[in-house]
């Protein structure tokens, strides 16, 4: 029987705090009307101190598993993308596992920078559709806002933090991820990019002083490449998916611009009707940007059963890809008293997590002892 890989629930986080343009006028030189007329972002939401990507994606996963019949110990993968991760390691997906008390998947973190969560999907979803899994968490989680340069007005304008996560499923009814495009150009790599921090230039009082930990853009290049590569990946992924321009319903791109997405939309001659848009009101989310944007649509009811989407997006690396879905509806009836089981099991799982941290410790300090015996 052919496998397929369906997204059967989503779920987002986004920090409380939100910041608008008119807060930034404040900070740097530049102006409401500039920052609108140039990137269509009215706010975005910024972590607090006490907000992490691990958080924001531990959240996010939690709400997208709530409508599942999935308990923790039944989730088999966990794919964190990010351009901020917690640690350069362990990986973010590991601290996820552990604060959801998934303790039968294995996680691991994707570096495709804004790119990352296409990619992390058609990976969950390749692994389903051979058979080696039934089930993944995908989550593209950010807090940009902590390698933002506060004082440079060509980017500190741009970014915000959240999270969106999707849950993929098993099943033989055709459907779900049809077919996805995965580009790169290294070529590319210093039109955005974090210089310093990793083994090429570690992190010095010098790397610090120059500002080498935050995010350094080539605006108008990255603009050029963006505006060319996603009506091009478009158009690739939905004559994989043996479809026309005319099938899909709704295309979901990665929210950096909405001028950029605009640009696509003309090129593709889609109308702006069948385009989701809401960097509005987060700014650009890097690979959290189209979970958050398909999460919206869901809950706002733009989304059908039968309906195919195209998700879009671009960034640093470079890279590039899309990705065609057709929704079907799989919903299962998760009863009030299993979702509320499933919720103590989270907390127990934070339980779970502290006591085997203390084992640890008394373990190596037993073994520590025997062995100087
Ligand atoms: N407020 C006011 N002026 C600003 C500004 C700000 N926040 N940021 C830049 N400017 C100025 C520039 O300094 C420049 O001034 P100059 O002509 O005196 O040098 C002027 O505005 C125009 O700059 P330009 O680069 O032509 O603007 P733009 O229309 O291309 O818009 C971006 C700039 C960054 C918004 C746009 O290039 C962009 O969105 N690029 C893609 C970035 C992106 O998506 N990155 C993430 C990819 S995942």
């Amino acid at each position: 029987m052919k496998r397929y890989a369906h997204i059967t629930s989503c779920g987002m986080a986004v920090p409380e705090r939100v910041f608008t343009n008119q807060d930034l006028e404040k900070m740097v030189d530049t102006t409401d009307e500039w920052i609108i007329s140039r990137t269509g972002i009215h706010e975005r939401h910024i972590a607090s101190p006490q907000e992490t990507t691990a958080s924001l994606a531990t959240a996010a996963a939690l709400n997208a598993l709530d409508p599942t019949p999935l308990d923790p110990d039944d989730v088999q993968l966990i794919i964190v993308a990010s351009a901020t991760p917690e640690h350069i390691f362990p990986a973010t997906a590991c601290i996820v596992q552990d604060n959801i008390g998934a303790v039968n998947a294995g996680a691991f973190d994707l570096s495709a920078a804004c790119t990352g969560f296409i990619f992390a999907v058609n990976m969950a979803a390749q692994a389903i559709r051979s058979g080696s899994i039934d089930n993944a968490i995908v989550i593209g989680s950010e807090t940009l806002s902590k390698i933002v340069n506060w004082e440079d007005r060509n980017t500190c304008v741009l970014f915000g933090d959240g999270a969106g996560a999707f849950v993929l499923q098993a099943s033989e009814i055709p459907g779900g991820v049809l077919s996805c495009v995965m580009r790169s150009d290294g070529s590319g790599g210093d039109l955005l990019s974090v210089p310093a921090g990793g083994s090429q230039m570690p992190t010095t009082m010098e790397t610090v002083a120059h500002n080498l930990h935050t995010i350094q853009m080539n605006g108008r290049e990255v603009f050029r490449f963006a505006t060319r590569e996603m009506a091009a990946a478009t158009r690739e992924a939905v004559a994989i998916a043996q479809l026309q321009l005319d099938d899909i319903n709704l295309i979901v791109p990665h929210q950096a611009n909405r001028r950029i997405i605009e640009t696509a939309a003309r090129s593709l001659r889609v109308p702006m009707d069948r385009i989701i848009m809401n960097i509005d009101r987060y700014g650009n989310t890097s690979t959290a940007s189209i979970p958050i944007a398909v999460c919206e649509a869901m809950d706002e009811g733009r989304i059908q059963s039968e309906d195919n989407l195209v998700l879009v997006g671009f960034g640093a690396g470079l890279t590039w890809g899309a990705m065609v879905i057709r929704c079907v509806e799989t919903e299962v009836y998760v009863a009030p008293t299993r979702r509320a089981r499933r919720r103590f099991l989270f907390v127990l799982a934070r339980l779970r997590s502290f006591v085997r941290r203390v084992l640890r410790k008394l373990e190596g300090l037993i073994w520590s002892t025997s062995s100087k015996k």
